[in-house]
């Protein structure tokens, strides 16, 4: 008999998460203006030890909020890694900031902490820190050289929600921290993201900033250029339902990961990174594995295999440097960033939702096993 279909994500709605929905349903609140949305922001400061945090439509919107809250000039230098989400790059394009690139690190995928420092002048504004699919970036330790030099952190943190570095919360350490809520993040509310920081001013140009920038005075005689990157109460509703289970969405993840670590550590020709390092527990945000040594094999072609066998999985980031729409852009670059190229062509990460079925993992870590013999 055929095998079902294993996708690589799905989101585990709960009969609780359901009901929440509706009974917020039966109230009437379909928009932003339901009181859940409001409830939800508190919620999730007091969660991170934040103290303030805004709602919206996404992580992407999170961060073009988030940079454009911090009013910098045109040409103004931003720092992001190169191996991650187009949306970094995107939030420094619509606000004509001038990006520099880190590649990233071999092992553990993040930008690589000394290339980081290396790239920092003094024309360097602000660094976008992405904490990249499994370890946190040692963002603690470059807070305190950025604080020194007056850098601003935007801590991107959709990846990691719910892992800490030392004990602190991942999101809780940039002067402002973005999270997604997409359907294969720790929570998610279907799209939705949010934006947390300590600093009063900030946090009200960003609420403004999410909501058309409506007037304060006439309504309808705008302060700014702002979005609707708003959040529905119904969105939000499920976001208070997921996020009171943080802590056993983690430890699940984790069990996935740790089950896969066990079943392919030993195997020839793939790296997979370990389950804890001397700062932090693997959040396994994607179960990741980095093909090694064999140059003929790359991602896309185990992918099909797996595919063949009803597994899903997907490449590895494809790096900022090597974007087409971004050929007129000074960083645009396909030979320079050796690591980030390295890992977009020979990483994929492979099926761990929640949920997912011990045996399935077996049966998807013997296919895997046995595609790599043929090559
Ligand atoms: C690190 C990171 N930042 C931002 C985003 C964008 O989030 P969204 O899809 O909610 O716009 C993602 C999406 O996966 C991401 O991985």
């Amino acid at each position: 008999m055929k095998k079902k279909f294993i996708p690589v994500s799905k989101p585990l709605l709960t009969d609780i998460d359901i009901l929440n929905i509706f009974k917020s349903l039966k109230q009437g609140w379909v928009s932003s203006e339901g009181p859940n949305v409001h409830k939800f922001e508190k919620k999730f400061s007091k969660y991170l030890g934040k103290k303030y945090s805004v709602a919206v439509a996404n992580g992407t919107a999170a961060l073009e909020i988030a940079v454009k809250s911090l009013g910098f000039k045109k040409g103004d230098e931003i720092i992001i890694p190169n191996f991650t989400i187009i949306s970094n790059a995107l939030a420094a394009i619509k606000q004509d900031l001038d990006i520099k690139l880190v590649d990233c690190d071999l092992f553990d995928w993040n930008m690589n902490y000394y290339k980081l420092l290396d790239s920092i002048t003094n024309k360097t504004k602000a660094i976008i820190v992405t904490h990249i699919y499994n370890f946190p970036f040692r963002i603690d330790n470059l807070k305190k050289f950025c604080k020194k030099r007056k850098i601003i952190i935007i801590e991107d943190a959709a990846e990691v929600f719910g892992q800490d570095i030392l004990g602190k919360k991942c999101g809780s350490f940039g002067d402002i921290s973005t999270f997604s809520f997409y359907a294969n993040k720790q929570i998610t509310t279907g799209e939705g993201g949010m934006i947390s920081t300590n600093n009063k001013i900030l946090y009200k140009k960003m609420m403004s900033l999410r909501n058309l920038c409506f007037g304060k005075i006439n309504r309808f005689n705008h302060d700014d250029i702002g979005w609707n990157y708003r959040m529905t109460n119904i969105q939000a509703t499920l976001g208070i339902s997921q996020l009171s289970r943080i802590n056993s969405i983690v430890k699940e993840r984790q069990r996935i990961g740790n089950i896969y670590y066990k079943l392919l550590k030993n195997v020839k020709n793939i790296y997979i990174p370990k389950p804890i390092n001397n700062v932090s527990k693997n959040i396994y945000w994607v179960v990741g594995i980095l093909l090694i040594r064999n140059k003929n094999l790359t991602a896309i072609k185990v992918i099909e295999d797996l595919k063949k066998k009803n597994i899903g999985a997907r490449p590895f980031f494809w790096p900022i440097s090597n974007q087409d729409v971004f050929k007129n852009y000074k960083f645009y670059d396909k030979k320079k960033y050796k690591n980030s190229n390295y890992l977009s062509k020979q990483g994929l990460y492979l099926p761990n939702y929640l949920g997912i079925k011990k045996n399935e993992i077996t049966y998807i870590c013997k296919s895997l096993i046995e595609i790599l013999q043929k090559y």
